[in-house]
């Protein structure tokens, strides 16, 4: 029988059984943020776009859809996510549209400039070092490529106190907006905007390189 916790440490670094029960009941469950998240921005038909953290695999499935002749990756830390998130767009690893890799944000297995847009969603938390990782991001990015982070919770006056729990255990990052656009902007991007939804929780940071 897994801790509360543990099932929570489940959500940083998904893995084995219980992880994948968890990313599968994520990609349920965080639908409509990414669906909000992701009507922030538009998405080219030839768009070459990474998504990272991508747990199960929904969000991808979603910038999927979003464009015919685009090019998708996906990465995550977890082998158990990257197995996940092949499963659930079968169809577009089989013809090449979309490559799931393992790998971690702080060294991404890419060439500098390729991408259009970068996701996050419920990710950005975990990463070990934000003013490396946001620059390790810019430097996959095509100038004007547009990095979004879209994030269920964030740091504010009436934060509920199960969240304030979750960030305690997990250790993660909470940030407020104001921090997120200054730490963005150090990173080098030009143009940061950050979107709350405060009667949710939500936040979605679009930074543009
Ligand atoms: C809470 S889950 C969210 C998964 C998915 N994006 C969603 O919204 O359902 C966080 C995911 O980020 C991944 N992750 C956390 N830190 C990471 C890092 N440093 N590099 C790559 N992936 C990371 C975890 O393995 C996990 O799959």
């Amino acid at each position: 029988m897994k801790t509360p916790d543990e099932v929570l440490q489940n959500c940083k670094r998904p893995e084995g059984e219980i992880g994948e029960q968890t990313i599968r009941r994520m990609n349920e469950s965080h639908a409509e943020l990414t669906t909000w998240g992701f009507s922030h921005f538009d998405v080219e038909d030839s768009a070459a776009v990474l998504d990272i953290g991508c747990g199960g695999g929904k969000a991808l499935k979603q910038l999927s859809q979003r464009t015919r002749k685009g090019k998708l990756f996906g990465i995550d830390y977890s082998e158990t996510s990257v197995r996940v998130a092949k499963q659930e767009n079968e169809a577009d690893v089989a013809s090449g549209k979309m490559e799931v890799v393992h790998g971690s944000v702080s060294d991404l297995p890419f060439r500098d400039g390729m991408f259009d847009l970068v996701t996050t969603v419920e990710s950005y938390y975990f990463w070990p070092d934000l003013a490396h990782d946001f620059r390790e991001v810019r430097r996959v990015m095509k100038p004007g490529g547009i990095f979004a982070i879209v994030a269920e919770m964030y740091n504010h006056d009436s934060q509920s106190e199960e969240d304030k729990y979750i960030v305690k255990t997990l250790k993660m990052h909470n940030n407020t907006p104001e921090e997120l656009k200054t730490m963005l902007k150090e990173a080098g991007f030009m143009e940061v905007t950050v979107d709350t939804r405060k009667e949710k929780g939500w936040l979605c940071a679009i930074a543009t390189k």
